[in-house]
């Protein structure tokens, strides 16, 4: 029986590469998003991925997604963490409300996700579970106190949880994307990311499809052996 997997945030950017990448390897893809309708709409037209609204800092609404993806597909064995949000600004601007959406989201969306699907997968011994990080977790980054924070959170995460997974067949891994030509990437004012591009030595953002190229790697049932590691995927910006 094929692979169940969910990608949330899959219908776009970095999420909508990754939906695409696990179904190519035949895995039976849902992609969750939180509110672009029209997109979720056309991403699932041309793809033939479901996609499942809702909000994954919401504790109890990720418990009534992922239920609702099993009755529909079948028992989840595969989860991407990948929905993430960007409130950037300094600490002096930065609101508390910018603060707790993000680390709710990002940070808060793991831990709602995981609970949500590890009982299951710990009962047939057979899961994955990747974690969309982020290079600006590892080196920090000006203007993202809340969002280094989250990204952070969720390499400390990863490796406590593959802790718990070893054992009963449950892999748990992080990939630390760096700059990739995203909607995300482009909000960044045009001067400022004219500046992080020169500072990539392979002199390029790099392509979704080159994130998921990793995910997939993490995804395969040969990849039972690897755990509790972190995938820098970041052009050779930062070498951690
Ligand atoms: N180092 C030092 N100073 C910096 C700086 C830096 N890297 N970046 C900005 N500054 C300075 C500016 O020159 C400015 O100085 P002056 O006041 O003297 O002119 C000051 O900091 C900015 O002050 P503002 O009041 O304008 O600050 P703000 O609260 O509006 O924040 C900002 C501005 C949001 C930080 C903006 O500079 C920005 O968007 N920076 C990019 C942040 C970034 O890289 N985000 C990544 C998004 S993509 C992503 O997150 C995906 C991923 O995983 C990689």
């Amino acid at each position: 029986m094929a692979r169940v997997a969910i990608v949330t945030g899959g219908t776009r950017g970095i999420g909508e590469a990754i939906s695409l990448a696990l179904q190519d390897m035949g895995i039976v893809v849902a992609a969750n998003y939180a509110s672009n309708e029209d997109g979720a709409r056309d991403f699932a037209a041309r793809t033939g991925i479901p996609a499942y609204r809702w909000d994954v800092g919401d504790y109890e609404a990720c418990q009534t997604g992922c239920a609702l993806v099993a009755a529909a597909l079948g028992d989840v064995d595969i989860v991407v963490n990948n929905a993430g949000i960007t409130r950037d600004g300094t600490i002096l601007n930065m609101s508390y409300e910018d603060w707790k959406a993000v680390i709710d989201t990002n940070l808060g969306g793991c831990f709602n996700m995981t609970k949500a699907v590890f009982p299951g997968m710990r009962a047939r011994k057979w899961g994955r579970i990747v974690n969309i990080g982020s290079i600006n977790g590892q080196a920090g980054q000006y203007g993202q106190v809340n969002y280094a924070a989250a990204k952070s959170g969720i390499h400390g995460f990863t490796k406590a949880l593959a802790q718990e997974g070893a054992r009963v067949g449950v892999t748990v891994n992080a990939i630390a994307p760096g700059y990739i030509d995203t909607g995300m990437v482009a909000a960044v004012p045009a001067d400022v990311l004219e500046k992080i591009v020169a500072r990539i030595p392979t002199g390029r953002l790099g392509q979704a499809s080159e994130i998921a190229r990793g995910v997939a790697f993490l995804c395969a049932e040969e990849s039972g052996f690897v755990t509790g590691s972190t995938l820098s995927i970041n052009g050779g910006q930062h070498m951690y």
